[in-house]
């Protein structure tokens, strides 16, 4: 594996590989050390859990970490982004973390840079955010094992989701008892990848035995995409009363950030079903696994 991009990239075998490796990660005391390799944060949408998790991940195998202020880079002065990848790779770059607006960026910039630089894709637009999905596989198999048992439900913005897109393809290779897309109307998928989809959370969450919450991706919606959130609110956000109708074990997932009210209450957000904050720390230990994977260049 040269470049991270996409979850269709890999086998299950792979994915399997990258799970045990996350795992150990987990409870081991020592890491080992690939101080020769130097990582850069290119950034060009805001991000909290992804940038700063790559970064501890990095730290933790003793590679160095450059977070490029994209604001104050080169790109302002015109520069492209496959230039400035290459600019990297002739500084000593060896791996670049690229987060972007546009869908494909990723996937077109490594067609670009070839050889030279390792792309991981930290997101691209409404297409793809694999180690979201990686992350999130962590967490329920740590919880969940058994996937073909599971009933899995992801609730909200699904059009606009980049991390239901990633879910769907990873569940497809697993293989799940049952996926199902909860979303009003107008956020339905253009295309079901995996699973199947309804407009109403009640069906969608009954016997669920893990509800993964998106959010409201306010800055992707086009101008006729926009509902009202308080009619929103009132038929898709998660509240205790709605989890009865879920498994009595049902773990609630949401890659964040939360919109807490909106698509769950703080109550649920905060409550002993809640794994939103186990997930954010599964996200250093795979994507230490994922960087260690690029050093290996298997
Ligand atoms: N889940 C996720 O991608 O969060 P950030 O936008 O904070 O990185």
């Amino acid at each position: 594996m040269f470049h991270f991009l996409d979850i269709s990239q890999f086998s299950l075998q792979k994915i399997e590989q990258l799970l045990q490796r996350a795992l150990e990660f987990k409870t081991d005391q020592s890491y080992p050390s690939y101080a020769h390799y130097t990582v850069a944060h290119l950034f060009y949408e805001n991000s909290t859990r992804t940038r700063v998790s790559f970064e501890v991940a990095a730290k933790k195998l003793s590679m160095e970490v450059i977070n490029i202020q994209v604001q104050h880079s080169s790109e302002r002065k015109g520069e492209s982004i496959e230039d400035t990848l290459l600019n990297l790779s002739a500084i000593g770059i060896n791996i670049c973390v690229i987060r972007h607006a546009q869908n494909g960026l990723p996937q077109l910039m490594a067609e670009k840079v070839g050889d030279k630089i390792q792309l991981i894709n930290a997101g691209d637009g409404i297409n793809a955010h694999p180690t979201q999905a990686l992350l999130d596989f962590m967490t329920i198999y740590e919880n969940k094992p058994d996937f073909s048992q599971l009933k899995i439900a992801i609730v909200g913005d699904i059009r606009h989701s980049r991390v239901a897109n990633s879910l769907q393809k990873l569940f497809s290779l697993i293989g799940i008892k049952k996926l199902i897309l909860v979303a009003p109307e107008i956020w339905q998928p253009p295309q079901v990848l995996f699973g199947e989809s309804t407009t109403s959370l009640q069906e969608g969450i009954t016997d669920a035995d893990v509800i993964i919450g998106l959010r409201v991706q306010h800055e992707r919606l086009q101008d006729n995409e926009h509902i009202n959130l308080e009619m929103y609110r009132s038929l898709y956000c998660l509240t205790e009363e709605m989890l009865f109708y879920a498994k009595p074990d049902v773990m609630i997932m949401h890659p964040g950030p939360l919109n807490r009210g909106i698509e769950m209450t703080d109550e649920v957000a905060n409550g002993s079903h809640s794994f939103i904050l186990k997930q954010v720390k599964n996200g250093v230990f795979m994507r230490m696994a994922i960087l260690e994977s690029l050093t290996n260049n298997h």
